[in-house]
Order: structure tokens, then C-alpha cells, then sequence
């Protein structure tokens, strides 16, 4: 096998087999759903708002791997940071002590809303939502997590659980109703009755459900959460792992209401999408167990001194003015094209936009699915929402252009303007 282009490698292969190989040795499932769609998607070049397929096209990333590329692919100041790092570090020894944990731990306390105290870095946010679930536990002595129907929080045993249950109970690994329970999201009055019939360890939320499709929490929901969970003894985790860093145009979704949670995670375009690395960041009662148990929760890969470079210089992009500045331009100019698709394109029956997190609802019961498919073939990425499938969830990068943001929403037209014309078919 040749390992000296990486490029090729990575993805032109389906030219040479790629889906057959994938199918025998990687994962025949995945193969056959995207075929069904008419896809098998694959990366070979990559670059900004961009990547190529196997076929040499040039793809518009509009789902962004969930902001893992919130600030493209191979943004050139994070490609260089690593390059200067591995001239000199490697991932670190999780045992010892690191000046360069030290400073994204401080650095994401200082970021977080709140009066936080510790950040537990981890290599993946799965990783980091166990902690947020094991900190809780320690913290209150008690065992429940309240989740929301139709949410996912990672797909390790313990996030599975806390998420959506069809892959738990798939892989036999449910939680019991001693360990999760699930309310609707936004419904303060059923979170309200539980919490005062169970005694609840954690209530855990992603601050707006990517892949329910991104339903707005109601105005006021997040604040009345706090005061229950308050009341109740219960910690509060928000996962900010797919909204947060700037996407909705502050630096955390939760910062439209202002409400500080007991921990709060992070992840995926922390690390640039060139080094993972994800964060529980908590208070000083969530994290209490790290005073007496500095060995509580290890990981051999989290917080590589690697990925703290990365995360470091991501953090620093994320704070210059002009960063959010873009993210409410492109916003803007999002929110005015859409308007005009909604006008002629019937079947747009929903625009749901906070900053850069959109989701497009269609009139019919897997439009974000077809527009997945057909915006495949117009050069365009973005995924359905897998627990709501009329949805689209768009996830476009933060610094784009205006003409790239132009950009998008001509690739937009043209997807809703062929779905529309095979659903006329029908
Ligand atoms: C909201 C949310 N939380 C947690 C996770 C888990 O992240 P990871 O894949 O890094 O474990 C994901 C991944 O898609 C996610 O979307």
C-alpha cells in the first residue's frame, strides 16, 4: 500500500474500491444507508469552507462535522500552531503535571459562564460528558440524570444512556429509571414534577438539540431550568459540545439567557478538527471529587499537550472581535436569503436560526433527508436530523465570506428547487 499521498489515500479510493472495502472491513451498514441516499461520501482535499469528494468535486461543508470545522478545515494559523508544537511535544504524560493544561483549563473557566473553578480535559466529548455525569453523582450522592427525549450526548456507555434510547437498548445497555429518566425539551413544567418527586443528581441539555433538529429552547426555559435545579439540589450540565464557541454569536449558546450551569462541555471545534480534545468545565462543588481523588478520572489521551496547543490557539481566533462580528454578518445575510427561499419555495415550511445554528423544516416527512441527497449532488453538505428527519441542520462555518455565504444559499436554491420538482413527481 502506498502511505506516501495521504490525500489519495484518504479518499479517491472509491475509484479504487473504497465502498467495497468499507463494507468488508469497516462498517457495511453505514455503506448501505448513504447508497440508499445514492452517496458515498468521502474527503480527498480539504480547505476553508470546502472539501473535495472522490470524484474531484468540490463540496460546500455546510454541516461542519457538527463545528468541529467552526473555523473551517485546516485553518492555516491551527495547521501552523500544530506544525510548531510537534517540532517539539507530543501528547504529553496524563500522570504529570502540564503548563499547557494549565492554561486552557484557566482559560476555559475564564470563558465559562458562571463561577467555574476546574476544567477535566478529555480526548473526545463523550469522554467529557462522563465526567459531567460522574461529578454529578459524586457531588449530590445521588444517582438520576434527567436528559431530553430526542437528545445525544456521545455514544460511550454512559452518554448513550443519557441520550436518545434506541441505541441503548440496541446494544442492551438502556439505563435503568433509577439512573436516566427523560422529559421533553423546553418543558419546564415536567422537568418541574420530577424534580419534585425524584431526588435528581444531574439534569443534563444540550442548549439547543442538534439532532432533534435544533428546536430553540423557549425564551425563559434555560433560566427556569437553573432555578429548579437550584431548588432541587440538582447540578445542571449543558452541552455546548455542537453550539458553543461562538456559533450562535456569542461565545456560548447558553449566554442569550444568561445562565450559568454547574458544568458545562465542550468539544468538537475545540479542537480545530486537527486535534481532538473536549472539556467538562465545572464549578468547585461539581469538581469536588478532584480534591480527593486526583486519579478519579484518567485518560491517557485527554488533554494531549497537542491538542491544548490547538484548543489554545482556537480559543484565541475565537476572542478576536472580528470572529463574532462575522458569525452576526453571515447570520444576518443568512436569515434575509432564507426569508426569500421561504417565499418561493412552499415546501420550506421552517426556518429555525440562532446565529450560525440553523435548521430548515420541509413539509414533508423526510425533506432533510432528500435535501441531504440532492444537495449532494449540487455540491453541497449538510445532514438531516437523524431524531426529526423533516429538518435539515445547517452548521456552516463562522468566518465565511459574504460571497461565500452567497454561496451557500445559491446551493440552497437549487437543492430546494430540485427536491421540490422529485416531490412534484411523486
Ligand atoms: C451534542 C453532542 N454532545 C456530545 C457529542 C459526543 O462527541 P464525541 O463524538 O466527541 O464523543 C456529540 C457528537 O456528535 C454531540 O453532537
Amino acid at each position: 500500500m502506498d502511505l506516501d499521498n495521504w490525500v489519495d489515500l484518504a479518499g479517491s479510493a472509491p475509484l479504487n474500491g473504497i465502498v467495497e472495502l468499507t463494507r468488508r472491513f469497516v462498517n457495511p451498514d453505514k455503506v448501505d444507508v448513504f447508497a440508499a441516499a445514492g452517496l458515498a461520501p468521502v474527503m480527498t482535499a480539504r480547505e476553508g469552507p470546502y472539501f473535495w469528494d472522490g470524484a474531484g468535486r468540490r463540496i460546500f461543508d455546510a454541516h461542519s462535522n457538527g463545528g468541529t470545522y467552526n473555523l473551517g478545515h485546516r485553518h492555516p494559523e491551527l495547521v501552523a500552531s500544530l506544525r510548531d508544537a510537534l517540532s517539539v511535544l507530543d501528547i504529553g504524560n496524563h500522570h504529570f503535571l502540564s503548563g499547557l493544561r494549565v492554561r486552557l483549563a484557566q482559560e476555559l473557566v475564564e470563558l465559562c459562564p458562571g463561577d467555574m473553578q476546574y476544567s477535566v480535559l478529555t480526548a473526545t466529548a463523550a469522554d467529557a460528558i462522563e465526567v459531567a455525569i460522574k461529578s454529578a453523582r459524586r457531588a449530590t450522592g445521588r444517582r438520576l440524570v434527567v436528559s431530553a427525549v430526542d437528545s445525544y450526548h456521545g455514544s460511550t456507555l454512559g452518554s448513550m444512556a443519557a441520550g436518545d434510547t434506541r441505541n441503548a437498548e440496541y446494544f442492551h445497555s438502556q439505563a435503568s429509571r433509577d439512573d436516566v429518566l427523560q422529559v421533553p425539551f423546553g418543558d419546564a413544567g415536567a422537568l418541574a414534577d420530577l424534580l419534585a418527586q425524584r431526588p435528581v443528581a444531574a439534569v443534563l441539555l444540550e442548549t439547543i438539540p442538534a439532532t432533534a433538529g435544533f428546536p430553540l429552547p423557549p425564551e425563559g426555559y434555560l433560566r427556569t431550568v437553573r432555578e429548579l435545579c437550584s431548588q432541587h439540589g440538582a447540578l445542571l450540565v449543558l452541552d455546548e459540545v455542537q453550539v458553543g464557541l461562538g456559533r450562535t454569536g456569542s461565545m456560548w449558546a447558553v449566554d442569550f439567557e444568561q445562565v450559568a450551569p454547574d458544568v458545562l462541555v465542550t468539544g468538537k471545534g475545540l479542537g480545530g478538527g486537527l486535534y481532538p480534545v473536549a472539556a467538562a468545565v465545572m464549578t468547585a462543588h461539581a469538581g469536588g471529587w478532584l480534591r480527593d481523588n486526583g486519579w478519579g478520572h484518567g485518560s491517557t489521551a485527554g488533554g494531549s499537550e497537542l491538542g491544548c496547543v490547538v484548543a489554545l490557539k482556537v480559543l484565541e481566533i475565537m476572542q478576536r472581535p472580528e470572529t463574532l462580528n462575522n458569525v452576526h454578518r453571515s447570520a444576518e445575510q443568512l436569515r434575509e436569503g432564507l426569508a426569500k427561499l421561504q417565499a418561493e419555495y412552499p415546501l420550506l415550511v421552517d426556518v429555525r436560526q440562532r446565529g450560525l445554528v440553523l435548521a430548515l423544516g420541509l413539509n414533508h416527512e423526510a425533506g432533510g433527508r432528500l435535501m441531504t441527497a440532492h444537495g449532494f449532488a449540487h455540491g453541497l453538505w449538510a445532514m438531516f436530523a437523524a431524531y426529526d428527519p423533516r429538518y435539515l441542520q445547517l452548521k456552516p462555518g463562522l468566518l465565511l465570506t459574504e460571497a461565500q455565504t452567497q454561496e451557500l444559499l445559491a446551493l440552497l436554491a437549487a437543492t430546494l428547487e430540485s427536491v421540490s420538482k422529485e416531490l412534484a413527481r411523486c
